[in-house]
């Protein structure tokens, strides 16, 4: 484990101004329909209105705000399967400065080409995020560019817990919340929020079962490889991080395994329930929350993303919700 980078809840609060001074608030409300189904009052946060379909946008903006103009300047270099490489590239955009990012070959086509036309380079490399990462290094060390690390940046986990010092600060009730966990970067930021704004609520992880990485991590303590099959990408990570899972290690209430299909489901659920278009990664919440039988009364999923392949898009109509 990392033990001396730390994120603190000011660090959430610096980072919450360069997001407010980007971005407004997303929408967060409740359904009645999905409520039912739920068995609960559920507030479904869009994070999937963000301009890069995902709320790791915050992630890039708290980061570019935190870095210094010399280290902007050199140019920042990524690896990510698409919407942590949007991030990137719309932060390096919007400060000027260039951005690489290496994706790996099974990165959805439809996320690649959003980060070419943020301006970022695309370089795809390796089948996994493993190979990615370690060829995103070596353009580093290559070309004096600045790696920025996808899971243990504390700019970054900042940035990502800008979500939950918005949804606390509305609905400081909340009972439950449950988080998409691949690095656990947004899961890691619930947590440090949670602490300060409202310490009974729980953290709740939800992680395919198909690349249970993070998952066999906080179950260990210790970080584990696993393999990763999901075909939902923004959950598609091979080996836990060290900076999220020691914040993770204390301060999850429960994590939760769901396969593909009831994520696939649960993003049917949301298209017809909560008018929300969702990628499978921004649906495994509420598929968390469907299969949790401990359900508190109050609870809130967070609808990480809404960049759906078309294939996925052409599924929401084929499940019946
Ligand atoms: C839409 C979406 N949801 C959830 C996650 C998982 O977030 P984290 O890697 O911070 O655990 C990702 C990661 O890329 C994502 O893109």
């Amino acid at each position: 484990m990392i033990e001396t980078l730390t994120v603190t809840f000011e660090d959430v609060q610096r980072a919450a101004e360069a997001v407010g001074a980007a971005l407004p608030p997303t929408p967060a409300w409740s359904y009645p329909a999905l409520n039912a189904t739920a068995g609960c009052d559920v507030i479904v946060k869009h994070e999937n209105t963000q301009p890069t379909g995902a709320f790791k946008v915050r992630g890039g903006l708290a980061l570019v705000s935190a870095m210094p103009a010399g280290q902007l300047a050199r140019g920042l270099v990524t690896a990510s399967t698409g919407n942590h490489a949007q991030s990137i590239a719309y932060a390096a955009r919007r400060v000027g400065t260039v951005a690489t990012v290496v994706v790996p070959e099974t990165a959805p086509a439809c996320k690649v080409e959003a980060v070419r036309m943020l301006g970022a380079t695309v370089v795809t490399f390796g089948p996994t995020m493993k190979e990615a990462a370690e060829h995103a290094r070596e353009l580093a060390e290559a070309g004096g560019l600045i790696y920025v690390d996808p899971g243990n940046t504390p700019a970054i986990i900042a940035g990502h817990a800008t979500v939950y010092l918005e949804l606390l600060t509305r609905f400081p009730d909340l009972q439950a919340i449950y988080v998409p966990i691949g690095s656990g970067t947004g899961a890691a930021g619930a947590c440090v929020v949670r602490d300060r704004l409202a310490p009974d609520c729980r953290i709740i992880g939800v992680q395919s079962s198909a690349a249970p990485a993070a998952y066999d991590s906080w179950t260990s303590g210790r970080l584990e490889a696993a393999p990763c099959h999901t075909r939902h990408s923004g959950l598609a990570t091979g080996s836990g991080f060290a900076l999220p899972q020691s914040i993770l290690g204390p301060g999850l209430h429960d994590f939760l395994l769901v396969d593909d299909d009831e994520i696939a489901d649960a993003a049917s659920i949301l298209a017809h329930q909560a008018h929300t278009l969702a990628e499978g990664a921004g649906a495994a919440s509420l598929a968390g929350l469907l299969r949790d039988p401990d359900h508190p009364e109050r609870c809130a999923v967070i609808c990480t993303g809404g960049n759906a392949s078309p294939e996925e898009v052409v599924a929401l109509g084929a499940r019946s919700a």
